[in-house]
């Protein structure tokens, strides 16, 4: 248990709140979650399920109407044929990060990670006693992926990649050629990778492109999507894998072992968010493109702070190396 990380934004969000109990006025810039209210119409129909009985188990893998919504989105986001048994529906983003992890990584195997990236994935590393590879994200390439970098990291004991794109913390996007690139670098070996697509609707600029979609890369990847960032659902607990059906098999069974079911009235909510009026997406994700030219060309005017532009997600991660002090010490110095 000691080798288990976590995820310091929480812990800074607690110190963030502690500080507004004393009255104090705080900037939020930790946690990452929409400051939006969920869509009225998800909300509408969570509290209409809620009221009409939804208040059952479900199957554990999701409700099949759930789950064909969702085969339905993913076919036509990604460019690929997808169906309802390769969708699992879990509590969240995260529970698909834990079960990729426990389905497939033994100690001693190797798994490439992006380094900065979101810390739950070398937390999840560290805990199976995996040797984590990270792969460096370099500011001069705008914190996309090398492919070059990637393939010199494989070796014969990787066993899986995480990508995240677009990412965590840096809101950089991988182009179109990134993505075929890393599909060339992995080749046609017996390695899967983790696509963390959380942010996929979250996209200011260009296209969102998913490994799952290069020719033979689909039956090697198991996509993460959830609802939590793209409809400011983040208390729901809503999120889903998709992967191939023989591994979906295997989600559903660690979801009975461990959740039972993901509850039963977000699950319908989930169907109205993903089939109903997405009207809302688009401003939300309008007014980050808006706060976000802001926040850039602000943070640009302090001395020593420099930041590129992120392309999507909610995300900018300036280098404060010309200031000679330490992120540490510079978060703590914001926040009191
Ligand atoms: C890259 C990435 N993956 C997964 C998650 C987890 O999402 P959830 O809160 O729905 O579990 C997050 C949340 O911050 C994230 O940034």
């Amino acid at each position: 248990m000691a080798r288990l990380g976590t995820e310091t934004a929480f812990e800074v969000l607690a110190r963030a709140r502690a500080l507004e109990a004393q009255g104090k006025d705080v900037v939020h810039l930790e946690i990452g979650e929409p400051d939006f209210d969920t869509p009225g119409n998800v909300v509408a129909t969570g509290i209409d399920a809620l009221r009409n009985g939804w208040t059952h188990y479900t199957p554990s893998a999701g409700l099949p109407a759930l789950r064909e919504a969702i085969a339905e989105e993913v076919s036509r986001t990604r460019n690929v044929k997808c169906t309802a048994d390769e969708v699992v529906v879990v509590p969240g983003g995260k529970p698909t990060i834990y079960f990729t992890f426990m389905a497939l990584v033994e100690e001693g195997d190797e798994v490439i990670y992006p380094n900065p990236g979101f810390p739950i994935y070398e937390s999840m590393i560290n805990f199976l006693g995996a040797r984590p590879v990270p792969v460096p994200l370099r500011e001069e390439k705008d914190f996309r992926l090398d492919a070059n970098e990637l393939a010199d990291m494989i070796t014969d004991r990787t066993r899986l990649i995480v990508l995240n794109s677009p990412h965590n913390p840096t809101g950089s996007v991988l182009e179109p050629q990134d993505v075929r690139d890393i599909a060339a670098a992995i080749g046609d070996r017996d390695i899967m990778v983790l696509s963390d697509e959380i942010y996929s609707r979250l996209l200011f600029e260009g296209e969102h492109v998913s490994l799952m979609s290069v020719e033979g890369m689909k039956d090697r990847t198991i996509m993460l999507d959830g609802f939590s960032k793209t409809y400011a659902m983040t208390g729901w607990r809503l999120g889903y894998g998709v992967m191939r059906p023989d591994l979906a098999k295997y989600f559903g069974r660690l979801m009975t072992n461990v959740n039972s079911c993901t509850a039963s009235f977000t699950q319908v909510a989930g169907i109205e968010a993903l089939r109903g009026d997405q009207a809302s997406v688009e401003q939300m994700c309008s007014e980050f493109k808006r706060r976000r030219n802001r926040f850039v060309e602000r943070i640009n005017q302090i001395a020593g702070f420099s930041c590129r532009v992120p392309k999507g997600a909610f995300y900018a991660f300036p280098s404060i190396r010309q200031t000679g002090w330490e992120s540490k010490k510079i978060a703590d110095a914001l926040l009191e």
